[in-house]
């Protein structure tokens, strides 16, 4: 048997009295994953540094290839080191967290601008940074109380360092805008792929909260289900079990039961809770609602249901999407005002948005409103719509707390694939109003996108970052939440049997999708710190 390093007997003591003797094999793996891709970094920081001004491509090749074969051979025998498997599952396989973070390297050393040598300059001066950023996550995995003032000392000076040391070859001009910035994305998609940590945890550090929608039934059915929740999620959406379908089939005749179990989850997390949704005019709405003969018979149904939802759960519920989906649909012909046509506005006016917002209120004081869109991620007559209804709301002083971005990404509009900035972009043109802004529905299709599975897995895992990067650089965007957590349960199945939109894989493997989540969480968390 191989002796233990020092380092790694540090490891276990300390992970022993951070997490428990449960924790202990898979945390001490983590710790040593952290470790290892933090020195990979900085030497692909290197050697890229020395072949951007030498230009000898196959020596480069060959140095990154020897750098990689290290990182893959570690992490294989940290995961030796773990018989419960936990690290090995929890974190990416080597060899793809090898190519990820060149490939990453090499497009942060091309984004620098300048002349060839400053680049060089530059590229060095952050191989040791990147190594110290990503470490400082290390100090998470072993040691959670002292973890975050580690994480700061480890990653503020680093902005200033740069701009005290300029390399000399960039001639007294300042560090280029992005610098710091882009270290730090390399740093998270290292992280992203290393650490044991989950998104629930990391969320927390980024500053917004990670939830999933979820369907009480399928939850109960399978033993992988809770220990995700657990690990990974934050916040919960019924997926279906708080609809007026479900919840109120009869006029005043409720029932609750598959929305209360979704409560009891919650409670167990702890996790925070979406409502989802009260008025929804396109679908599982019951016919005598949809069949409603007058304007009085409708407003009394809202008015129960409103009240009677809501106070089901006395203030549990920290927001409700209060209406949902107000505009005509994408595939709909177009409406005069760009409003769905349905019962609530053909009967009660238009007003019905402003409405609903204020019964929500009466019953629970405490609770974030939101209304919740689809197709509203990217700028365009859509948003602009929708942006001037929310315009409307919060000028006739209807309590309006936060907008809600659905988020199926590749499905409205089908095919498209927004940058980080315009997401970014659309988040702040409503949190300027004063709002709160959630991604509350996120899925990315890859049915209309071609290519072999694991390009297209990867490309994926991109768009995740991407969506996600875009929250955190909002501080109005207090959470994303998942439209589900495995493939398996995708409610995109139905359309598109082989879909496969979520971070987690049919048999609970994490994904790209995950991994790119995690990465842009980790970036943030580091930028917080510094
Ligand atoms: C979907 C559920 O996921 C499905 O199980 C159900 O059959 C239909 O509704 N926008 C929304 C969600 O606001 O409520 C929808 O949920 C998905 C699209």
């Amino acid at each position: 048997m191989k002796r233990l390093s020092p380092f790694v007997l540090l490891t276990v003591a300390f992970a022993f009295t951070a997490a428990g003797a449960t924790d202990l094999p898979a945390t001490a793996c983590g710790v040593r994953k952290v470790a290892t891709i933090a020195s990979a970094c900085g030497e692909l920081l290197r050697v890229e540094a020395r072949y951007l001004s030498d230009g000898d491509a196959p020596r480069r090749d060959t140095r990154v290839a020897r750098t990689l074969a290290r990182l893959d051979t570690a992490w294989d025998k940290a995961e030796v080191a773990d018989a419960s498997g936990m690290c090995a599952s929890r974190s990416a396989a080597g060899d793809v967290a090898g190519s990820r973070l060149s490939e990453a390297v090499a497009t942060t050393a091309a984004a620098l601008p300048g002349s060839v040598a400053c680049r060089a300059g530059l590229v060095s001066a952050l191989a040791s940074h990147c190594r110290r950023a990503i470490r400082s996550e290390g100090a998470f995995l072993r040691d959670r109380d002292r973890a975050a003032s580690e994480r700061a000392r480890a990653v503020s000076s680093l902005r200033d360092r740069l701009e005290a040391e300029p390399p000399a070859a960039c001639a007294g001009a300042p560090i280029p805008e992005g610098t710091v910035d882009a270290l730090f994305r390399l740093a998270g998609i290292a992280i992203g792929d290393a650490t044991i940590r989950g998104l629930r945890a990391l969320g927390h550090e980024a500053g917004i909260v990670i939830g999933a929608a979820v369907e009480p039934h399928e939850v109960a059915a399978d033993p992988s289900y809770p220990l995700v929740l657990a690990h990974d999620v934050a916040s919960l959406t019924a997926e279906n079990a708080m609809k007026w379908g479900p919840v109120h089939p009869q006029p005043g005749a409720y029932d609750f039961a598959a929305a209360d179990a979704v409560v009891a989850l919650a409670d167990a997390g702890p996790h925070r809770l979406r409502g989802h949704t009260l008025v929804w005019g396109a679908l599982q709405l019951p016919a005598y609602v949809q069949s409603a003969a007058s304007t009085d018979e409708l407003r009394g149904y809202l008015l129960d249901h409103v009240a009677t939802t809501i106070g089901r759960w006395g203030g549990r519920i920290a927001q409700w999407d209060v209406v949902n989906e107000p505009l005509a649909a994408v595939h709909e012909p177009p409406t005069s005002d760009g409003l769905d046509d349905n019962v609530f506005r053909r009967l009660l006016g238009p007003g019905y948005i402003a409405e609903a917002l204020h019964l929500a209120r009466a019953a629970d004081p405490g609770a974030r409103l939101y209304v919740n869109e689809n197709g509203v991620e990217i700028p365009g007559p859509r948003q602009d719509r929708f942006f001037a209804l929310v315009q409307e709301l919060l000028s006739s002083g209807a309590p309006l707390d936060g907008v809600g971005f659905q988020s199926h990404v590749g499905l409205i509009p089908i095919g498209l694939y927004p940058e980080s900035a315009t997401i970014e972009a659309s988040l702040r043109r409503f949190a300027d109003l004063g709002l709160e802004v959630e991604l509350t529905e996120l899925d990315v299709t890859l049915a209309f996108r071609a290519g072999t599975v694991p390009s297209r897995l990867e490309f994926q895992g991109e768009e995740y970052r991407n969506v996600v990067e875009a929250c955190t650089r909002v501080p109005a965007c207090t959470g994303v939440t998942l439209w589900g957590l495995s493939d398996r349960y995708s409610w995109l199945r139905s359309f598109f049997p082989n879909d496969r939109p979520l971070p987690f894989d049919d048999a609970w493997q994490r994904k790209p999708a995950y991994f790119g989540m995690r990465a842009a969480l980790a970036a943030a968390a580091l930028r917080k710190a510094g």
